[in-house]
């Protein structure tokens, strides 16, 4: 069990914690630093260059580079289930549609508040609004089985990923910009239908098949021309299943299937909305 998931073999405890004993890893410690240092330099550095490139949105060079040094200070500071490369894909689209009139970035799924900082950070870039959604009691009760796309079994226990309220607003404070966030606790199938505004784009990691299911139901069909939904859960097959489902999209969300690149494949999916004008 790590942080309550129950991953195949691994799922072992007492494996889990004699290798964290002997090695610290968590934030704070230097293995951390000297990780974020090397996955910036090798496993995201595509995703970097593409992104210190990019004339398609108004940050200067120096604008950037202090973006991914917050990035990389926020990644040492608190946990987070995400990569560079994954965030910088989701900032690459809000960035294009920046200075748009109310700008919307939502979050499903903010864990202890990694991602949930970083975002605020692009939102305050893009001129955008950032509503986060989650129970901040970890994941819901739930009796799913899942695989992730290698066939090794995963379960999510409840409570895993729990970051309290207070504690991310805490650390969004300290990290990101407080300012730009609006907070919805609770549980999505109840948060998301109340919530009317349409939306930019949308960063889904909330790892059961019906909060994703949830999420691409209420707000697919709320995205603006030009705008994404992007699942960070691609990891499990049930994701692609879902996102590939005719009748799903059909009956429930309402729209035809949109064309998704990598499914079947990727780790991160982009699911394109309308067409910009
Ligand atoms: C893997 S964590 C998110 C990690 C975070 N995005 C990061 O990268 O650090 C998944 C989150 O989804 C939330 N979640 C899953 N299903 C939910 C539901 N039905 N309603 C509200 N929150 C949910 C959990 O509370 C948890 O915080």
């Amino acid at each position: 069990m790590t942080y309550g998931v129950i991953v195949g073999e691994r799922g072992d405890p007492a494996r889990w914690r004699s290798e964290r004993r002997w090695l610290p890893r968590g934030p704070g410690t230097a293995y951390r630093r000297l990780q974020t240092v090397s996955h910036l330099l090798r496993r995201d550095r595509e995703a970097v260059t593409r992104f210190l490139a990019s004339s398609d949105y108004p940050l200067s060079r120096w604008q950037r580079v202090r973006l991914l040094r917050s990035f990389g200070q926020i990644t040492n500071a608190i946990r987070g289930y995400h990569t560079l490369t994954e965030m910088l894909t989701v900032a690459d689209l809000v960035l294009r549609l920046a200075g748009r009139p109310d700008l919307t970035l939502v979050e499903a799924g903010a864990g202890a508040g990694a991602s949930t900082a970083k975002l605020s950070l692009v939102a305050r870039a893009a001129g955008a609004r950032l509503h986060v959604f989650d129970t901040f009691r970890g994941i819901p009760d739930n009796r799913e089985q899942h695989h992730m796309l290698d066939g090794t079994p995963v379960r999510f226990v409840k409570g895993a990923f729990r970051g309290r309220l207070g504690a991310v607003k805490r650390r969004v404070r300290e990290h990101g910009v407080i300012e730009v966030c609006t907070f919805h606790k609770g549980l999505l199938e109840d948060t998301l239908p109340r919530f009317a505004s349409p939306v930019d784009v949308a960063l889904i990691d909330v790892d059961l098949l019906e909060s994703t299911r949830t999420c691409v139901r209420e707000l697919y069909p709320r995205l603006r021309p030009g705008g994404a939904l992007v699942s960070q859960d691609g990891h499990l097959r049930a994701t692609h299943d879902l996102l590939s489902d005719d009748a799903f999209w059909r009956d429930e969300v309402g729209r035809d299937r949109p064309v998704i690149e990598g499914l079947g494949r990727d780790k991160l999916i982009v699911i394109p909305g309308p067409r910009g004008a």
